[in-house]
């Protein structure tokens, strides 16, 4: 178990480089699977949930390699096994990816599902009922999903429009990329990342329109060729800055971001009273004091993202009055809520919703990460309290953010890393 330690109350001030989309880079690398040839992909962000994804695609005969940093090349040539790991899939949800290209590529792919979450029910039936539509046999038995079809059919595939999975969308997207025919994708998700890796596609050669609209059209290609490409900017992580600056205070320019992809954070965060500035690739954040209380609803893209609503969280601990904050996509995305009332924060959670009554102040606790988005934002709260917060679980951390503690030291942050409980800091 890793520990990050913060003593809060320092503002944070500087500039911060923002790095290449997990989410983003994640379906790249398993499309980079449909490849007859070398991909080059930049802005690859060192986080450990690329590591894996990098290490089933060399467990599938896969080359792939660094040439400088964040630029990876991936030669998918001589695919050797349609076989996933099963203790791959079970660290990281999002390796269920292969399971479509390896399915368009070869006719086959044997891949575990990946179980249920921490922040609550993941099935994968969308991308199942996405691809039997495609005209695959899929049997599931044992905790795996076998898929066979010795070339897959372009259909009309309506996904359910109450739920729109990002999963599912770019995982059917890519199957069909090298179906037969003309395959229709209706409800799809418009998030940046299914857009990033729509475009990824086409210059590999795919044939894709509508993209960035929720009717997807993809006309099957007999192959794809080799390409660059650049992964987009991390909007999840850039959040994470802005709403660290909200609830920390100071001033902090973000680069290397995309504000078209924020625009209701900036919005939401506009209306707590926080002062945004931004440009083509740049946004300033600049906050003094307790921010307002703002209500929020997570929704699919252009919506408030639930990935960002444990940080909404925690600013409205702190915030001046009552905030409301609804989850809509995850059921059990409030658990961070219980480590940050340890730290003095007054939040009911009845059902799908959170009360959330602003305190003046967070007061320093140990608390436990249990995944990536609540670790980044009970760090957020430690930075906010008042003395030292030791988070647990910093591990999870390393999955999606890179170098996230050198990131807020070298805006001010008093924060370090432990190796393990009780053992001394690394600095
Ligand atoms: C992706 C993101 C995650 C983000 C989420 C929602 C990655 C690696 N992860 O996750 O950070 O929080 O989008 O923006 O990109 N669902 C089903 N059946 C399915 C698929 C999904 O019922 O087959 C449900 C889910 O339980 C959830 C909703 O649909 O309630 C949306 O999930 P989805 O968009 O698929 O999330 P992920 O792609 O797993």
């Amino acid at each position: 178990m890793e520990q990050i330690v913060v003593s809060g109350g320092r503002h944070l001030h500087g500039k911060v480089p923002i790095s290449g989309s997990k989410n983003g880079t994640l379906p790249l690398l398993a499309a980079a699977l449909l490849v007859e040839g070398e991909t080059v992909i930049e802005n690859v962000p060192d986080i450990h949930d690329v590591r894996t994804m990098l290490e089933m695609l060399e467990a599938l005969g896969v080359r792939t390699e660094f040439t400088a940093p964040g630029v990876l090349r991936i030669d998918a040539t001589d695919l050797r096994s349609t076989e996933a790991p099963y203790h791959l899939v079970r660290k990281m949800r999002g390796s269920f990816y292969v399971a479509g290209p390896l399915l368009a590529r070869t006719g086959h792919a044997k891949v575990p599902l990946p179980g249920g979450c921490v922040i609550g029910a993941r099935p994968v039936d969308f991308h199942i009922q996405g691809f039997k539509a495609l005209g695959a046999e899929v049997t599931e038995k044992g905790g795996i999903m076998k898929a066979r079809a010795p070339r897959l059919r372009g259909a009309r595939i309506y996904l359910d429009p109450r739920l729109r999975s990002v999963g599912a969308t770019i995982n059917i997207m890519l199957a069909a990329t090298l179906a037969d025919g003309t395959t229709t994708i209706e409800s799809a998700s418009r998030e940046p990342e299914v857009v990033a890796c729509a475009e990824f596609l086409r210059e590999c050669g795919a044939n894709l329109s509508g993209v960035g609209s929720s009717t997807l059209v993809i006309r099957g290609v007999e192959r794809l060729h080799g390409c660059r490409f650049r992964s987009i900017p991390d909007r999840m992580e850039a959040g994470t800055f802005m709403y660290a600056t909200a609830v920390a205070g100071g001033e902090v320019v973000l680069e290397n971001v995309r504000p078209d992809h924020l625009t209701s954070v900036i919005e939401t965060l506009q209306a707590a009273g926080v002062t945004i500035g931004y440009g083509d690739d740049w946004i300033r954040v600049q906050a003094e004091g307790r921010p307002e209380a703002v209500d929020i609803m997570t929704a699919p893209y252009p919506g408030f993202p639930t990935d960002l609503q444990p940080n909404h969280g925690v600013a409205a601990s702190i915030a001046r009055g009552t905030s409301i904050i609804e989850e809509t996509i995850f059921d059990a995305r409030f658990n961070y809520t219980d480590e940050l009332a340890r730290m003095g924060a007054n939040i009911k959670v009845v059902g799908r919703a959170a009360i959330v009554k602003g305190v003046p102040r967070l007061s320093g606790a140990p608390v436990e990460a249990t995944d990536i988005r609540a670790g980044a934002a009970l760090v957020l709260a430690g930075l906010a309290a008042e003395g030292r917060t030791e988070i647990n679980g910093a591990e999870f951390i390393d999955r999606g953010y890179e170098r996230f503690v050198e990131k807020l030291r070298s805006l001010g942050g008093e924060i370090l890393r432990c190796e393990t409980r009780g053992a001394p800091c690394l600095v």
